[in-house]
């Protein structure tokens, strides 16, 4: 089976991803700044010490891999430099298939979508972020001008509620989605790795 890698493994929505690639048979080595924060256990799971900023540990984390995932989130400008560490690793990495990158609805194209999310503090948060959304932007450029297979997923607001099971993405003309279970995301994430589907696409995500 395959083995996948994935970046703020130990944050909410990153636990969720572990937990469902490891459901779906994939063998996962886990980023984490400090591993005591992921409490799972499985032989199939490798905990592996780095910093996505600084790129500490990621030639380590990406060995073998043929999936990447980044759901790093941070309220400091970090993206950016992550990507300046991992793509060139990436394209150095001959088994590699596809890097999924977690954004938020409001970069790229789909700034004018955010506005038409419902509530209003969810509409204004790429102006009160503002150097988080620059870096995002930044991050997501990046991506764009490799020559990587990726899909750039940019999520509508994440909640803990349990799984709906419902899943859309959309194009950033169109009426933005509503907000998402992270335990969807991770489903939909995770079943998209195996899928030619999204290849170097730009796709809003939310629920129905
Ligand atoms: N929250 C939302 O409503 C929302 C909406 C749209 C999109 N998103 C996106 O969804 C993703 C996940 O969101 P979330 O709310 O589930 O995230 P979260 O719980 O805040 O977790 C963020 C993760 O990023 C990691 N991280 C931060 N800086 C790092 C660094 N320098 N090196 C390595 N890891 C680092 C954190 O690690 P530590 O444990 O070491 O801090 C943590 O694992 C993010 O990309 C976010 O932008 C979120």
């Amino acid at each position: 089976m395959p083995k996948v890698a994935i970046l703020g493994a130990s944050g909410k929505l990153g636990d969720r991803l572990v937990a469902r690639a490891l459901e779906e048979g994939y063998s996962v080595n886990a980023l984490a700044r400090d591993p005591r924060r992921l409490s799972r256990q499985n032989e199939k799971l490798t905990i592996m010490r780095g910093d996505a900023e600084t790129g500490e540990g990621l030639e380590a984390l990406i060995d073998h891999c043929q999936y990447v995932i980044c759901a790093i989130g941070s309220l400091r400008p970090v993206l950016e430099a992550c990507m300046g560490h991992l793509l060139p690793k990436l394209e150095a990495n001959k088994r590699f298939q596809r890097f999924v990158l977690i954004s938020r609805i409001g970069t790229g194209e789909s700034r004018p979508q955010a506005l038409k999310v419902s509530g209003l503090l969810q509409q204004q948060l790429p102006v009160i972020l503002t150097p988080v959304f620059r870096d995002i932007n930044l991050a997501e450029a990046r991506v764009r001008s490799s020559p990587l297979p990726y899909t750039i997923l940019r999520s509508t607001r994440l909640t803990d509620e349990p799984p709906a099971g419902s899943v859309i993405t959309v194009g950033p003309k169109e009426p933005p989605p509503h907000r998402i279970t992270r335990a969807d995301l991770a489903h939909y994430v995770i079943e998209l790795l195996g899928t030619q589907d999204h290849l170097r696409a730009e796709l809003t995500v939310g629920s129905g």
